[in-house]
């Protein structure tokens, strides 16, 4: 079953690059996590699991690159959240190909938690300053 769907209503942002970026993020976090809890090859989920973050980073660089430009004033934080997250995806990626941690049920929540709270509550609010 997928970890995390996307619709309109929960994470639409009325910016069409954004939308579009998390409904392909949303595919690949459900697709590690459809591996990582329907016991994959380990192989598998580390290519998962690095395909994921790579995405997360573009899609980060991306959102950032259109604040900076458009000089939006909440770019400081809302770029302070992307790094933490960053931060805590390296960490995993780093145990995980060291075999010293595993993509869990929790790893999974952990990160769909943080995406229902930053993309209605974070990424929603430069949609003024985006479409301007
Ligand atoms: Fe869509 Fe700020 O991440």
């Amino acid at each position: 079953m997928s970890l995390i769907t996307w619709t309109a209503d929960q994470y639409g942002t009325n910016v069409g690059f954004a939308d579009e970026e998390h409904k392909i993020l949303f595919s690949k976090l459900n697709n590690l996590y459809e591996l990582a809890t329907g016991g994959a090859a380990r192989t598998a989920i580390g290519e998962a699991l690095d395909d994921l973050i790579a995405y997360v980073g573009g899609h980060f660089a991306h959102e950032e690159k259109e604040m900076q430009a458009k000089n939006y004033e909440g770019y400081p934080a809302h770029k302070a959240e992307h790094e933490a997250l960053i931060g805590v995806c390296a960490g995993l990626q780093t145990k995980f190909h060291a075999g010293e941690a595993e993509v869990t049920e929790e790893v999974g929540q952990l990160v769909k938690g943080w995406l229902d709270n930053h993309i209605p509550n974070v990424d929603k609010f430069y949609a003024g300053a985006l479409n301007s």
